[in-house]
């Protein structure tokens, strides 16, 4: 259903253990940093430079704590665990997944020093290790289209929300400018050349339709013009603009679909 940097002339051979083991190698967010976060200060530094640029989730995470006040939220892919501070830090009862033993790890360690509190274990998306209807809020960002089988990730989301439950869901924009930049320059969208992500679908807008068909509802909205490694480039265009591109043609589909 998707695409992957894999597919232009090559079988997509990729399995879980493939993804397991570059997302073990790559920590997320750790390639913007010099040295692995030593403290809390350290850690909401690192958030930051992150929100600098993903202006579009602390609009989220407010809107949603204030909606929903003490939900249960699984967050699926914490990776270092910025979110699942930012959700944590606004009352809601988190428990977060990962399929790295680094990520879990390190989301621990920051809930830690930072004083919070979240439940954190290794787990797959493919297979979720909860009863069904066992949350208010599921919460991915950037993870789903990772995953091999990224339609029976959203089965699962939609089988462990109570009826009525909500999924905030982020995956890859087909039909975005850095999708174009990224296939001309034949360059993967998480990686590098040389240890390049093994699993990176793409999604058009009729695609995640279908795939949230079992969702009573399925809002989805554009956002965000460049990821995070344009560097400079991102800072040179006004934000005006950037927010209006972004609107358009933007990487991250935010997807917003009612159990
Ligand atoms: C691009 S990172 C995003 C991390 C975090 N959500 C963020 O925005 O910084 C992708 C994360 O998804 C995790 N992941 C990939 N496939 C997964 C799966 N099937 N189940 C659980 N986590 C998975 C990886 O281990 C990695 O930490």
């Amino acid at each position: 259903m998707g695409q992957t940097t894999r597919q232009q002339g090559e079988a997509m051979t990729a399995t879980l253990e493939d993804v397991r083991q570059f997302w073990t190698n790559n920590l997320n967010g750790m390639k913007f940093l010099e040295n692995f976060p030593e403290s809390a200060d350290q850690f909401w530094a690192a958030s930051a430079f992150r929100y600098k640029y993903h202006v579009h989730l602390p609009r989220l995470f407010d809107r949603i704590a204030a909606a929903h006040p003490g939900a249960r939220l699984l967050e699926i892919g914490c990776g270092m665990g910025d979110d699942t501070a930012q959700w944590a830090k606004r009352g809601i009862q988190v428990t977060a997944i990962d399929l790295t033993e680094p990520a879990v790890a390190c989301t621990k360690e920051r809930l830690r020093l930072c004083g919070l509190e979240a439940t954190v274990q290794q787990g797959n998306a493919e297979a979720l290790a909860f009863a069904d209807g066992s949350f208010d809020l599921v919460y991915s960002f950037g993870v789903l289209h990772h995953s091999p089988d990224t339609p029976r990730t959203i089965d699962e989301v939609w089988r462990v929300l109570k009826p009525g439950g909500r999924a905030l869901i982020m995956l890859y924009n087909r039909k975005s400018l850095n999708y174009v930049v990224h296939r001309l320059l034949h360059y993967p969208f998480d990686g590098s050349r040389e240890d390049p992500c093994p699993v990176e679908h793409t999604y058009t807008q009729e695609q995640i339709r279908r795939m949230f068909r079992k969702f009573k509802s399925c809002a989805i909205e554009v956002d965000y013009l460049f990821g995070t490694g344009y560097g400079a480039v991102n800072d040179l265009i006004p934000k005006g603009l950037h927010q209006y591109l972004g609107r358009r043609i933007g990487w991250h589909l935010m997807i917003e679909a009612v159990r």
